[in-house]
C-alpha cells in the first residue's frame, strides 16, 4: 500500500449487549420481521464489511440483535416489561457476507428503552462481526434520536458519525419501509 493511499475508519467497537436467549442459537437468515409481519417500521439493513484498505472481507459471519419496536428485547433477562414483546419478531440473526463482502438484514427499526431509572438508552442495532482473524462488537444508531447525545455507550466512539446512520424511504416495499447502509470496517479480513 503507498503513502497515499486513503484509509478507511475502523468502525468504533461498543460493548455487548444483551445476546441471544438462553439455550437458544439462531439459524441463518436476513429476515428478523417473519416476512414483514412484526410490528414497527420495516427496516432494510445492508452494507459491506471490509478492510481499512478497502478490502472486502468475504465469509465473515455476522449477528446482529435488537429491541423490537417498542424497546424490548426477547429476552429472559430483559426487564422492561412495560414494553410489549412481538411474538413475530425475532430480535436477532446472523448471516455471512458474499464475496464482495456485503451482507442484508430486513428488521424494523428498534425503539428506544430504559437502561436503569432516568438513563434511556437510544434506539440502536448490536453488531458482531467475526472474521477469520478478528472479530468486532458495535452497534448502530440512528440520526435525531433524543437520547443520542446522552448515551455513555455512543458518547464513548472514537469517531460517532460512523455509528450513527440516517434510514431513507425505500419504494416498492411495505408501505413506510425504509432502508439504510451500514459499511463496517475491521483492520483485518
Ligand atoms: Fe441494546
Amino acid at each position: 500500500m503507498s503513502d497515499t493511499q486513503t484509509r478507511l475508519p475502523r468502525t468504533p467497537p461498543q460493548i455487548l449487549g444483551p445476546f441471544y436467549p438462553f439455550m437458544l442459537t439462531p439459524t441463518e437468515g436476513f429476515d428478523l420481521t417473519n416476512g414483514g409481519q412484526a410490528k414497527g417500521t420495516v427496516l432494510y439493513v445492508s452494507g459491506r464489511v471490509l478492510t481499512e484498505t478497502g478490502a472486502p472481507v468475504a465469509g465473515a459471519k455476522i449477528e446482529i440483535w435488537q429491541a423490537n419496536a417498542a424497546g424490548r428485547y426477547p429476552h429472559p433477562n430483559d426487564d422492561n416489561v412495560a414494553a410489549p414483546l412481538d411474538e413475530k419478531f425475532q430480535g436477532f440473526a446472523v448471516s455471512r457476507t458474499d464475496e464482495n463482502g456485503g451482507y442484508a438484514f430486513k428488521t424494523v427499526r428498534p425503539a428506544a428503552y430504559p437502561a436503569a431509572p432516568g438513563r434511556w438508552r437510544p434506539a440502536h442495532i448490536h453488531f458482531q462481526v467475526t472474521s477469520k482473524y478478528e472479530q468486532l462488537v458495535t452497534q448502530m444508531y440512528f440520526k435525531g434520536d433524543k437520547y443520542n447525545e446522552s448515551d455513555a455507550w455512543l458518547n464513548s466512539a472514537s469517531r460517532k458519525d460512523l455509528l450513527i446512520t440516517d434510514p431513507t424511504p425505500v419504494a416498492g416495499k411495505e408501505p413506510g419501509a425504509q432502508e439504510v447502509t451500514f459499511d463496517i470496517i475491521i483492520t483485518r479480513g
